[in-house]
């Protein structure tokens, strides 16, 4: 309880981006309010409540469907939480948030550039279900399109985010993810559109799978490189003992020099 009312107001930040490049005059302006962990923005009907434990998310609230969203399923079977009062929380931002804008004089705030990653959850397998994770960065104002192209083609089969998960800068960070079955021919690409970016942003990934015929030739080069290595070693050692039965004969030694100060060097010479 007490997390709600020490809730801090961190800022009032009023957003004037989507300057259209197609020529229609259409500014947003938008407005963020952080207060602890509680997010809400004027822009359309999005805001998030979450409750957070340690910097860790326990749990959100949806609030479109108002309900109780635990970011581990198993904690739902310990607590529960009312999203009513997520909701009186979020009309309490609200209020404080519109009370802010007009004291910030509609000051425009810029939109950060977020940071796009996309990799695997597992090693790659051909045909074994994996996880493809698209973490983005640096989101801010907290308001997102994060979509998943296959070959091309958007998918929404097997894809799920995560919340808004909030960060120390008042930015945000937030997961993607896909399932999907590596194949040799399937290329993916994750799709995020934010105010930050002139244009989506598409970041690629394509299987890297190692095929048989590679690793026939990586064995063959192994195999290939351990026996030189072998021959190399007999080789040398038949010298050495051949430079070792000649070496009373003829063996010339190399100038030696004196460590005698001041002494000239002294060469030996034998016969
Ligand atoms: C607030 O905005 C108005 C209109 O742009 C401007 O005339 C006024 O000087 C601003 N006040 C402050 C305190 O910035
Ligand atoms: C996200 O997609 C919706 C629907 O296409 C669009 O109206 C909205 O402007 C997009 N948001 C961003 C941040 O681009």
């Amino acid at each position: 309880m007490m997390v709600l009312y020490r809730a801090l107001i961190l800022g009032a930040l009023t957003l004037t981006t989507m300057m259209r490049p197609c020529g229609g005059e259409d500014i947003v302006a938008d407005h963020v309010g952080i207060y602890g962990a509680d997010v809400y923005q004027s822009y359309g009907p999005s805001g998030q409540y979450t409750h957070e434990f340690d910097e860790d998310e326990l749990f959100h609230v949806d609030l479109e469907k108002k309900e109780t969203v635990w970011r581990l399923p198993e904690f739902s079977k310990f607590a529960s939480f009312d999203p009513q009062r997520a909701l009186i929380n979020i009309a309490m931002s609200k209020y404080n948030l519109d009370i802010m804008i007009k004291y910030s004089n509609f000051t425009a705030a810029t939109s950060e550039v977020p940071q796009v990653t996309v990799f695997p959850k597992s090693p790659v397998t051909l045909a074994q279900p994996n996880i493809l994770i698209c973490f983005v960065d640096n989101i801010f104002p907290p308001e997102i399109n994060i979509s998943w192209l296959v070959n091309g083609h958007s998918v929404t089969e097997g894809v799920s985010e995560t919340s808004f998960l909030p960060k120390s800068d008042h930015s945000f960070s937030k997961m993607s993810y896909l399932t999907f079955i590596p194949s040799d021919d399937d290329i993916f690409d994750c799709k995020v559109e934010h105010w930050g970016l002139e244009e989506p942003l598409l970041k690629h990934w394509e299987p890297e799978i190692p095929t048989p015929l590679l690793e026939l030739t990586e064995t063959v080069v192994c195999a290939l490189g351990l026996v030189m290595g072998l021959v190399g070693i007999v080789v040398g050692t038949i010298l050495i003992i051949q430079g070792l039965r000649s070496g009373g004969a003829s063996r010339h030694k190399r100038p030696c020099e004196s460590h005698l100060e001041g002494a000239p060097p002294i060469y030996k010479r034998e016969e």
